[in-house]
């Protein structure tokens, strides 16, 4: 009784919402204000009657806040649905920041939780807003909305801010979730149909690949010196997906125009496909302008555009079959160069379908940062894969990077961050894993809990590392390894998750049946007898599970025949 009790008062707890008038449907804009705006009712609504409409703001400070009551050291989301009105002319879209504001010692404080780019009046209600931390000692908050250009107008509905509220039995929840999601039953039947005495037999269940991806960045040049065998190694024993880090990108392949550089990303990705490893494209556009080719900066806008279509032809005969993703158009919501160069505010979803002409097979991505490792982008990333799903764009899905410059604070922000993109209801892959910690145990926790809850997450179908030698990746607190492959504790730790515990490795003495449950993916099943192999069998264990029976016949010593899953008629009974 008493903890039932408890637990309904818990679950109340959690969804209290501390805006008011946060549907704006009251007869007043109060408690919502406007600083330096006018702030006026709207019968434009997302839901409801009405909404708040923002004009006349008097810079790109100005707008519309509220304050609210919180509790310092706790972890808040807040969001409003924002309805872009107008263009200021000279732009194509408007970028839109949520912040806060607090007063320490009469000094105030400014805090962004959230930016929002490239938003156009044809998208609508939008979401926008993100989590954040209240600081040591404060109170009170102050939430507003900054667009820069002072001449753009909006509406506002639905908004919502509440606790992030700890879960201390997240791990337990998690692991439910990795039995429930990435494990399947394996129901073996043995027929023995002479009866021989099976005593000396046993069956293993050896799974050989996983379904779920777990992969790593690797550099070209050093996949191809044959002097860098232990690196080579590593990859090949502890990886099954990988990424060129760097030969591939546009820039570091295509100095001088029309001289693109196929002698160093290919052949490593050749080597790699050998070895059987998959391949992870990155990237074919990277609109961050200092990672453009120096070239295309000055370039008109038909030129640009004869130039990605020749990086996208010549790129995708170099590739096509060899890579199973790409990742389009890299971070995208940290870069509108080709946007702005081209004056064309979709040319994101343009160089998608331009590619998908040139193969209806590659699964395509955005790739993008800030979105797990802070809350900056998070939702604007959420909306981008929204808007260019519904736009019949051929996104397969999002790119989350998860460069974890310090160690996360409270991985409940991490889910939160996690569902909240996942809301755009497309797969989700971790395409560049780093996590910046000194201290290699603690390095390896962090590592183990990032990791179980991604690979709990129901969205989420791979995890790709951003390299692992400590000489040769880019944040060498990041290291899985030393610079002689000799694996830290957070490597190790990476090692015992891939190989032992999200394996089904697993040895049975033969009887009628054997109810086993195994990660899903590629298996060897094997009949030895004294330790001798009778008979393998492969097979892919999928979420519909699989029940291969295995047929004995014969006894003793000139035993026996085992077939899987059917009798050739020969021995039928
Ligand atoms: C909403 O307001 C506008 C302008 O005030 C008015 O023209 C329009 O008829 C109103 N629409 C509804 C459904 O009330
Ligand atoms: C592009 O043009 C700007 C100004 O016109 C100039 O300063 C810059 O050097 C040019 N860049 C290149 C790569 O040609
Ligand atoms: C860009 O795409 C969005 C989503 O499909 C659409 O609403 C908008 O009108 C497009 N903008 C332009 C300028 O074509
Ligand atoms: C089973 O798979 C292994 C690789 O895991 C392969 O070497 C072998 O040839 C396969 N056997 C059959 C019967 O397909």
């Amino acid at each position: 009784m008493f903890t039932v009790l408890i637990l309904t008062i818990a679950c109340t707890v959690t969804h209290a919402e501390i805006v008011q008038n946060a549907n704006m449907e009251s007869l007043s804009v109060a408690p919502w204000h406007c600083h330096g705006c006018t702030a006026s009712i709207s019968n434009d609504s997302l839901n409801g009657k009405q909404s708040i409409m923002i004009s006349h703001r008097r810079a790109g400070w100005a707008g519309i806040e509220q304050t609210v009551q919180v509790q310092p050291n706790h972890n808040y989301f807040f969001n409003v649905h924002l309805k872009l009105v107008n263009l200021v002319p000279g732009h194509m879209y408007h970028h839109i920041s949520v912040k806060f504001k607090y007063t320490v010692n009469s000094h105030v404080h400014y805090v962004r939780i959230s930016y929002s780019p490239m938003q156009q009046v044809s998208f609508g209600y939008q979401e926008i807003g993100g989590d954040f931390h209240v600081p040591n000692g404060v109170n009170s908050i102050t939430i507003y909305i900054e667009i820069n250009e002072a001449g753009a107008n909006y509406l506002l509905d639905d908004a919502t801010l509440q606790e992030i509220t700890p879960n201390t039995n997240w791990k337990a929840e998690a692991q439910a979730r990795i039995e429930k999601i990435r494990k399947a039953p394996l129901n073996i039947k043995i027929e023995n149909h002479d009866n021989a005495d099976t005593s000396d037999f046993k069956i293993e269940i050896k799974q050989v690949k996983s379904s779920f991806a777990f992969g790593t960045a690797v550099r070209a040049d050093i996949m191809m010196d044959q002097n860098q065998k232990a690196y080579h190694d590593f990859v090949y024993n502890n990886f099954e997906w990988a990424t060129i880090a760097n030969n591939l990108k546009w820039r570091l392949m295509e100095f001088t125009q029309g001289h693109p550089i196929w002698n160093r990303g290919i052949p490593a990705l050749n080597l790699l496909r050998s070895k059987g490893m998959k391949v992870r494209g990155h990237n074919m556009f990277w609109g961050v302008q200092h990672n453009c080719p120096k070239w295309i900066l000055n370039m008109t806008s038909s030129d640009l555009n004869n130039a990605m279509h020749a990086r996208i032809h010549g790129m995708m005969l170099h590739t096509t079959g060899k890579v199973e993703h790409w990742d389009v158009n890299n971070e995208n919501l940290h870069g509108d160069f080709y946007e702005q160069r081209m004056s064309n505010p979709n040319i994101t979803m343009k160089m998608f379908e331009w590619m998908r002409l040139q193969d209806k097979n590659m699964k395509l991505f955005l790739n993008e940062f800030n979105v797990v490792m802070d809350s900056s982008a998070t939702t604007a990333y959420r909306n981008q894969g929204k808007i260019f799903k519904t736009s019949g764009v051929p996104i397969y899905g999002l790119g989350v990077q998860s460069h974890f410059h310090s160690v996360p604070k409270s991985i409940d922000v991490v889910k939160y961050r996690l569902d909240k993109i996942a809301e755009a209801n497309l797969p989700l892959w971790i395409t560049e894993l780093t996590i910046h910690e000194v201290d290699e145990n603690k390095k390896a926790a962090v590592l183990e809990d990032i990791l179980t809850l991604y690979f709990s997450h129901s969205s989420i179908q791979g995890i790709v590392f951003w390299g692992f030698q400590d000489s040769s990746i880019h944040d060498h607190a990041a290291a899985l390894t030393s610079n002689d492959i000799v694996p830290n504790a957070a490597g190790r730790k990476y090692q015992e998750l891939f190989h032992k515990t999200w394996r089904t490795n697993e040895v049975h003495p033969v009887a009628s049946t054997i109810n086993a449950k195994g990660f899903l993916g590629d298996y060897e099943l094997t009949l030895l007898h004294q330790n001798t192999v009778i008979h393998t069998e492969n097979f892919t264990l999928d979420n519909n599970g699989a029940n291969p029976t295995f047929h004995i016949r014969g006894t003793g010593a000139n035993v026996l025949l085992l077939i899987n899953y059917e009798l050739p008629t020969d021995i039928t009974d």
